[in-house]
């Protein structure tokens, strides 16, 4: 089929690059130019692991191709998938959709009525109906409009964009579904699973998944709290609920908390959204979920605190910038905020991450980023592992143990070998335990 992917940011890229390994003819539409030019050259413009090779694949196929605008060639396709961003605005809790409805009225005088147009962005429920009402004010004909919410996440997008755990359309009519089901019919012929569902059912399936996601994590980061103060363990108690089918042991790993561009705006654009249908308390719990989360990175620098005293001009090293290993996107990130709380308190903060470094340097000069891992231990008091790269779980702390002041590691991940830590002079903190066998 021939299909456009309107806005090619982490969603869009990976969509416009999974649809044409499908076999699809897709036109990339993308107005910010430096980012035209980029993908043009085969860069997604982030780090995403296997992104820019598929990429390069895929237009050297001559099955992908990106413009900056709608043209009579994009406008001979038979869907169009939008997936510009939905940022929290900057006055509330609620998602920003004014992308979404400048991809619309940029779309209209182009769109044929038989076209059938799909929404991929997270949205508050019911936006689709009024893009649907906009849309068919702006043609004049009553357009094909569509859901399919998408489940991607960053570190394995392109993966997870190719073999969903399932595959969600919000319909009203019969083409609609006749399209998206041929647009996907490798994927449903592979036996992935097809829900057809309403509209306001697709858009809600995903503030539901990543509120249930930022529940999981919250709920163990809460039992972290009682256990670090009744000295349990907060891991061993996720593996043993874990083993209960009814729980699962996914999303039960306790530390920093979430962050990134989905879970706590998601979960805040509910809250607004439930609040103006008259329901709010039905998610107000959503905010104890997101103060859960936030106390877990002033837990970190209370332990700096009771471990170093006053932090003013105490050099900090903060491991991992990004939200999560294998991704440079530093949107909400634990390891960022903990390296401001610290900055706050007068800290110097030394920040390290394999990719994420140039996305600190434009939103907190005031740390000090060091791309060089041995390096950055240099001459700090005190070091917090905030996100779970792979180098830092492998380091040696015998090459490292030296430079460290205090000695002092706060596993913000759960993720050291602790004994091998303690072993090379180390004092080992975590969350949600209290470590034995520190000297
Ligand atoms: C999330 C969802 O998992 C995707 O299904 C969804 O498509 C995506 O949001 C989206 O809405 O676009 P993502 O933000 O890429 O994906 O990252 P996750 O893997 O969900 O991790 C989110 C945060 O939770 C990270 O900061 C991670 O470190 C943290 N986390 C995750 C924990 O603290 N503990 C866990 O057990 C799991």
């Amino acid at each position: 089929m021939k299909i456009t992917v309107i806005g090619l940011g982490y969603l869009g890229a990976t969509h416009a690059v999974a649809m044409s390994k499908t076999g699809h003819q897709v036109i990339g539409l993308e107005k910010n130019p430096a980012k035209l030019e980029s993908l043009k050259q085969g860069k997604a413009g982030f780090f995403e692991p296997g992104l820019d090779e598929a990429l390069a694949v895929e237009i050297a196929s001559g099955r992908l191709t990106f413009q900056a605008d709608h043209d009579e060639n994009s406008a001979a396709a038979d869907l169009h998938f939008i997936c510009v961003g939905t940022p929290q605005t900057k006055e509330s809790l609620a998602a920003d959709t004014s992308y979404l409805f400048s991809a619309i009225e940029d779309l209209a005088p182009h769109l044929k009525p038989e076209s059938v147009v799909v929404g991929k962005s997270t949205v508050p429920v019911g936006t689709a109906a009024a893009l649907h009402s906009r849309l068919a004010e702006l043609t004049g004909f009553e357009p094909h409009l569509a859901w399919n919410p998408e489940f991607l996440r960053e570190g394995t997008a392109l993966e997870d964009s190719l073999r969903p755990d399932r595959l969600v359309v919000g319909v009203n009519d019969e083409r609609s579904e006749a399209a998206l089901r041929e647009v996907f019919a490798p994927m449903i012929a592979s036996g992935i699973p097809f829900l057809v569902v309403d509209i306001p059912t697709a858009e809600l399936v995903k503030a539901a998944a990543n509120a249930f996601l930022a529940t999981k994590i919250s709920f163990i980061n809460a039992m972290a709290e009682i256990a670090e103060v009744a000295g349990a363990d907060a891991s061993q108690l996720a593996e043993a609920i874990g083993y209960d089918e009814r729980i699962g042991n996914k999303f039960l790993r306790n530390g920093v908390g979430f962050g990134g561009g989905c879970l706590p705006k998601d979960i805040r654009a509910l809250m607004a959204r439930a609040e103006e249908l008259g329901v709010g308390q039905s998610v107000a719990y959503l905010k104890e979920i997101d103060n859960i989360n936030l106390r877990r990175r002033e837990r970190v620098v209370a332990m700096l605190e009771a471990e170093l005293g006053n932090l003013s001009k105490k050099r900090i090293l903060v491991l991992g910038a990004a939200f999560k290993p294998d991704s440079d996107d530093v949107r909400d990130s634990p390891a960022l905020g903990i390296a401001m709380l610290a900055y706050a308190k007068g800290a110097e903060v030394v920040i390290h991450d394999p990719v994420a470094l140039p996305g600190v340097a434009l939103k907190h000069p005031e740390l000090i980023g060091q791309q060089d891992l041995e390096k950055a231990f240099s001459d700090v008091e005190a070091v917090v592992l905030a996100t779970e790269w792979r180098e830092y779980r492998q380091l040696d702390p015998a090459t490292v143990v030296g430079k460290v002041a205090n000695a002092l590691i706060i596993d913000g991940r759960n993720v050291l070998d602790i004994n091998s830590w303690q072993h090379a002079g180390f004092k080992v903190l975590a969350l949600g335990k209290n470590v034995k066998g520190n000297k």
